[in-house]
């Protein structure tokens, strides 16, 4: 996806964003934020922030540290803004590309990477920014939503856009792990690199209420190809009518998995 789709994308969701998912967004935040282990005095960037979830799951750990929100929508970062005005936490959110900062080399302890790295076209970029900003010894995590998408609704959904021509939406949906490990295998940066890279797979079940939560939630993550307006009417009038999509009671449920990437930067030739 070009940067502006997502920050278009992104400004549309507004509040949308998290309100359309929040015990997910939740969970792949609290899980991440484990994963940095991080102490009080700690640095943190957040790359990709959105309305700044990242950074709300570590506040109460960062007492005497700070936080930077990196993301390239206007709206989310107003929404992040908003959220801290009257945190302690020393903290700020500015708007430029996740992967090339004008963030300082070596500038945080822990650098997160929030269901960020599949709307970038080269993800990797954004992982070798991480490594650059991380302090030697410093840890780096990253969330995707795994494969199969979004469950059974989420892959009939792919074969409808598939059926129509769509072969990949705009979002580069489903992440493979490995490719994840291997790109993170290949960041070096200033004699800095990865290391101790582990993929970990979380999967819950979440639930919306109906149909049209559903398509709102779908809509607001971007996970929708843009200007095609007739076609996405005709799949959900489709998939409404679909019970691999909607459940009897009206719920759409959908088993996620969500790929939690781990690392720690070093320094050094990995092979000695
Ligand atoms: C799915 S949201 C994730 C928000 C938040 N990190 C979370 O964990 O919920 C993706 C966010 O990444 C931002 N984003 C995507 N690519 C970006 C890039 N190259 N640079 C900065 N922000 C980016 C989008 O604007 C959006 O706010």
């Amino acid at each position: 996806m070009r940067n502006e789709d997502i920050a278009e994308a992104f400004n549309l969701s507004g509040p949308d964003y998290e309100s359309s998912a929040t015990e997910l967004i939740n969970l792949a935040a609290s899980e991440l934020i484990e994963r940095l282990q991080l102490s009080e005095t700690d640095d943190f960037i957040d790359l990709g922030c959105g309305p700044g979830i990242l950074v709300a799951h570590a506040a109460t750990k960062l007492t005497q540290g700070s936080a930077v929100g990196v993301d390239l929508s206007r709206v989310q970062l107003e929404l992040a803004r908003d959220r801290f005005r009257r945190a302690p936490l020393q903290q700020r959110f500015i708007q430029e590309d996740a992967s090339a900062t004008s963030l300082p080399n070596r500038s945080a302890d822990a650098v997160g990477l929030g269901l960020v790295l599949p709307y970038a076209e080269r993800p990797q970029q954004i992982l070798k920014e991480a490594t650059r900003l991380a302090r030697l010894g410093g840890r780096v995590a990253a969330t995707v939503i795994g494969s199969p998408f979004l469950g059974s609704p989420g892959m009939r959904l792919l074969g409808l856009l598939e059926r129509r021509g769509v072969a990949w939406p705009e979002v580069e949906l489903q992440f493979d792990p490995r490719h994840a490990v291997q790109l993170a295998l290949l960041c070096e940066i200033d004699g800095r690199r990865l290391d101790d890279v582990t993929i970990e797979e979380i999967e819950r079940e979440f639930w919306w209420d109906n149909f049209d939560a559903w398509w709102r939630m779908l809509r607001s993550f971007g996970f929708l190809p843009s200007g095609r307006d007739q076609m996405l009417e005709n799949i959900a009038r489709n998939l409404r009518e679909d019970d691999r999509v909607v459940d009897p009671d009206g719920k759409v449920r959908c088993a996620v998995k969500i790929w939690l990437l781990s690392a720690t930067v070093s320094e050094g030739d990995p092979w000695l």
